[in-house]
Formats: structure tokens, C-alpha cells, sequence
């Protein structure tokens, strides 16, 4: 088979494997080869096991997987041969260190930098995937350009807007593809040859060029105002349980102005996932180190008060039941740091579960996709910890249910059965307000849901 060019993504993760699949799947003329340094990762690609849950991604995988798609641990190999490299390396929170809590650890991001550096012999485009702090590209372009000799490199900026559980649709129907690249001549090739790629199936009205820093900023700031919306609404939750007010009404009433829209208005135990926080503080040690101090102070706040939320949760749980839950059993349902994915980074439960076993509880961890993780997360937790798939039988014996997730089965699980099952009073703290409280309440549990009055028996 004779491919148009070569693509080579290294980086085989949440990001990789999926924007890959998809460019595949969409480019059949052009040959996909996405590297990881992780064995058991790309193992996982190559099988009917893919290496994380995302709703329609194997039927995706399949579509190209073998024909133009391929998974390979050969990195060198795939460099040589590549014209056009996606770097979708981790970019995590730096923990040692200068900025050690805030600033990006960039060491995944500069060795791929020096292993392309060392085994290339021809000219190639280099695209930023991962999230990187602005100016990320200028630091790529000195090592890349150290050394002595005639292959160019170019540097563009493609930021990744895909949301987890909604990945395959977001990438096949995007609201924006961003690329940013230098305004010089080679740049503007190089962004045009991106931009052709995605022209296969995104209309051209939704590709947006920029310079390489608007599109490097615009990443994290686009990150930020969707926190930033997440923890407005979660901070009026509790005005709203101090005052009878409804959240969702709230929501609702806020969310019809055209202006401020109803998107990313769902009051919750607190944002997780593997980026929010960590690009969040990314962006106020950026800001920090400019000297701007008071727009890093904004930006901070919008991560302290998803810290509260979580916090506040746990010592919610803990005053309606009188004071203390030492002893008690509590079901925890859902893990996922969102419905529709087995990914727990970040997740509010994994602060809500450690701060109910600091409490003494008996904690009965529940979710359809996320135990593999959860038991990861929990590694360390010897005493007062169990995973239970099923539901029901997480909630037998329970004083307690905590909802943490709002994957769909919970809405529909016959509460009455789980009721009956439960030491009384029985208590649930809706966590995603995804339950029919007052339903509940007619049942005979205490509801306790964010951002609303509660419904007590006593
Ligand atoms: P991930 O941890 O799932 O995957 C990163 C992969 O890179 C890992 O498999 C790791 O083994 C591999 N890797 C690290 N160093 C390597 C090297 N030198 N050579 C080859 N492989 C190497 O991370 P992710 O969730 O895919 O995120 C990647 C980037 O994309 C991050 O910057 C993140 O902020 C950004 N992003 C993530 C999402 C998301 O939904 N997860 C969405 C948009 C953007
Ligand atoms: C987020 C962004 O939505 C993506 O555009 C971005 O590409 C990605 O981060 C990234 O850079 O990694 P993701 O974290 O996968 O995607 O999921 P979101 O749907 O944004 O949810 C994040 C968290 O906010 C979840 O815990 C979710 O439950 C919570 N959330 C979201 C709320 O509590 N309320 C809402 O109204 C929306």
C-alpha cells in the first residue's frame, strides 16, 4: 500500500489512541502509527481489550486497525519514517521541585523532543497534542533546531478539546479544530498541511488558525472558563441549601439568558478528571511567574472551591448522621470521575471515599467500569474498604448511599428493593442530582442532595 504521508503519534493514552483512530479512520491515504514506551498499552490497542472504555472507540479502532491504523512500541522506527508527529505525552502537575503542586512537569515532553532530535534524517511537521503551558513551542523548536544540519523542523500547536465518555463524537463532529503555527512561510505550509488533514471530515468553517500561542493559551483557558462554570454553580449549591432555593431551578433560570447559556451548569460533588486542576494551576503559575498575581489568585480560587465542594460533601454526609459514621457501612456508587468512562484521575470519590474512612466508615465501593482503577487509587487502604460491583449487594446492610457518579444505571435501580436492605434511618446524599428525590423520600430515605433543602424524616 502506498500512503499519501507518514503520521506518527507518540503518546498511545486517552488523547493518542482515540484523535489517531479517528484521523485514521477519516484519512484512509494516509499511514497512522501511534507509539507508546508502555508495552502493555499498545498490547491492549492491538486486542479486542482496548486499554480504556470509551463508548463507540472499538468500533472505531476497527475500522482502521491493520489497514492504515497501527500500534507499535518501535518509537525510533516510527520517528524515521514519520513526515508529520503528534506528541500526546502525559503533561502532568510537576511534584519536586521549582513550582513542585502547580507548574507542568515537561520531562515526558522534552525527552520525545530530543529522541526526535536524535533519529530523524528529513524534514517533519511536529504537533503539540498534549497540553502544554504557552510558549512550549519556542522551548521545542530550540532543541529540535540545536543541532547542526538541514532537516527543518515545524512546530504547530493542535490542542485537544475532547471530552472523556464523549470522545468518538466529539472528535468526529467538533466544535472547533484549533491549529496554531508560525506566521512565517514554512509555518503557514506546515499549518495548511494540518489543516488539509482534518478538512477529510471537519467542515472548514470549524477549523480555526491562529498563531501557535493563542492556539497553546487558548487550551488552557478554554479548560479554565469550564471549571470556572462548574465551580460558580457548585458555589451557589450551598447558598442554595442554606436558603430553600433549587439549584437546578437556578440553573435553569441562569441558563435560558442566550448569553450566559445552559451548558456546564450541572451542580455536582466537584469537578475531576486528569486536567481541569492540573491546566488550571498550570495557568496560575504561568501567571504567577509574569508577575500577575492577582489574575493567579482568580484563577486559583476556581480550584479551592472544588476542594470545599468535595470537603463540604464529606461533612454534610457526616453531621446528618449524627455527627459520625465510625462503624457505619456506606455505599459509595460510582467512582469514574464522570459517567461513560472508567478513568478516576481526580475524582471526587477518591477525596469523598479517604475522607469517610478518616471518619472510621465501613466503605463499599461501586461502579460498572471504574473498579480497576478505584482499586488502584485505594492500593494502600487495608482496613475498611471493599469493591462490589453490584449495586444492590454494595448496599445491603448500608446506613448510607453516596451517588458519585451519575452513570445511568443508578437512575434506574429499584430503590424500594435497596431500601428494605438498609439499616434505618436510611440516608442518600445524591452527589450528581440524578435521583427522583422526592421519590425517595415517599420511600422512606433521608435525601440529601446538592444544592436543595433536604428531606428528613426526623
Ligand atoms: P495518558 O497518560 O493517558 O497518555 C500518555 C501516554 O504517553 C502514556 O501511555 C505514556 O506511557 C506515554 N508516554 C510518555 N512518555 C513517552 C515517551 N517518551 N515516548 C512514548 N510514549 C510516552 O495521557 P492523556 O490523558 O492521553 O493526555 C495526554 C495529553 O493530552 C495531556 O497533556 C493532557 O492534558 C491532554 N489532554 C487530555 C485529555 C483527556 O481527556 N484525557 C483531553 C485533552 C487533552
Ligand atoms: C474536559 C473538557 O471538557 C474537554 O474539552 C478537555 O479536552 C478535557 O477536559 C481535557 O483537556 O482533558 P473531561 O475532563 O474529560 O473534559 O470531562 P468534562 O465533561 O469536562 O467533565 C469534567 C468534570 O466536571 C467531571 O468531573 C464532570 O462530572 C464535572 N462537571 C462537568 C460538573 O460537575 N458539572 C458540569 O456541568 C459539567
Amino acid at each position: 500500500m502506498i500512503y499519501k504521508k507518514n503520521i506518527l503519534c507518540i503518546g498511545a493514552g486517552y488523547v493518542g489512541g482515540p484523535t489517531m483512530a479517528m484521523i485514521a479512520a477519516k484519512c484512509p491515504q494516509y499511514k497512522v502509527t501511534v507509539v507508546d514506551i508502555n508495552d502493555k498499552r499498545i498490547n491492549d490497542w492491538n486486542s479486542d481489550n482496548l486499554p480504556i472504555y470509551e463508548p463507540g472507540l472499538d468500533v472505531l479502532i476497527k475500522t482502521a486497525r491493520g489497514r492504515n491504523l497501527f500500534f507499535s512500541t518501535e518509537i525510533e522506527k516510527g520517528i524515521k519514517e514519520a513526515d508529520i508527529i503528534f506528541v500526546s505525552v502525559n503533561t502532568p502537575t510537576k511534584n519536586f521541585g521549582q513550582g513542585a503542586g502547580m507548574a507542568a512537569d515537561l520531562q515526558y515532553w522534552e525527552k520525545t523532543a530530543r529522541q526526535i532530535l536524535s533519529n530523524s534524517d528529513k524534514d517533519k511537521i511536529i504537533v503539540e497534542k498534549s497540553t502544554l503551558p504557552v510558549r512550549t513551542a519556542k522551548a521545542m523548536e530550540r532543541i529540535l533546531n540545536s543541532a547542526s544540519g538541514t532537516i527543518k523542523f515545524e512546530v504547530l500547536s493542535n490542542p485537544e478539546f475532547l471530552a472523556e465518555g464523549t470522545a468518538v463524537k466529539d472528535l468526529e463532529n467538533p466544535d472547533r479544530v484549533l491549529i496554531g503555527s508560525r506566521e512565517t512561510e514554512a509555518g503557514l505550509k506546515a499549518r495548511n498541511e494540518l489543516v488539509d488533514i482534518y478538512a477529510n471530515w471537519v467542515p472548514r468553517e470549524k477549523i480555526i488558525e491562529s498563531n501557535v500561542w493563542s492556539a497553546e493559551l487558548s487550551k488552557l483557558t478554554a479548560n479554565a472558563f469550564l471549571a470556572q462554570r462548574v465551580s460558580s454553580i457548585n458555589s451557589l449549591s450551598s447558598l442554595c441549601e442554606a436558603t430553600e432555593a433549587d439549584i437546578e431551578e437556578v440553573a435553569y433560570a441562569i441558563g435560558t439568558d442566550s448569553r450566559i447559556g445552559n451548558k456546564f451548569l450541572k451542580s455536582s460533588v466537584g469537578f475531576g478528571g486528569s486536567c481541569f486542576k492540573k491546566d488550571i494551576l498550570n495557568l496560575v503559575y504561568i501567571c504567577q511567574s509574569y508577575g500577575l498575581n492577582e489574575v493567579a489568585d482568580y484563577w486559583e480560587s476556581v480550584v479551592r472551591l472544588n476542594e470545599w465542594q468535595e470537603k463540604r460533601f464529606v461533612l454534610n454526609m457526616l453531621s446528618n448522621m449524627f455527627n459520625t459514621v465510625a462503624g457505619k457501612k456506606i455505599a459509595v456508587l460510582g467512582f469514574a470521575f464522570k459517567a461513560d468512562t472508567g478513568d478516576t484521575r481526580e475524582s471526587p470519590a477518591i477525596y469523598i471515599t479517604m475522607g469517610l474512612l478518616e471518619e472510621r466508615a465501613l466503605v463499599n465501593v461501586s461502579d460498572p467500569k471504574a473498579l480497576v482503577n478505584a482499586r488502584v487509587d485505594l492500593k494502600d487502604i487495608k482496613d475498611g474498604i471493599d469493591f462490589i460491583e453490584d449495586p444492590y449487594k454494595a448496599a445491603e446492610g448500608a446506613h448510607a448511599i453516596a451517588v458519585l457518579t451519575e452513570w445511568d444505571i443508578y437512575t434506574k435501580l429499584d430503590y424500594k428493593q435497596i431500601f428494605d436492605s438498609m439499616v434505618k434511618p436510611a440516608f442518600i446524599f445524591d452527589g450528581r442530582n440524578i435521583l427522583n428525590h422526592k421519590a425517595l423520600f415517599d420511600m422512606g430515605f433521608n435525601v440529601f442532595a446538592i444544592g436543595k433543602a433536604p428531606l428528613k424524616h426526623f
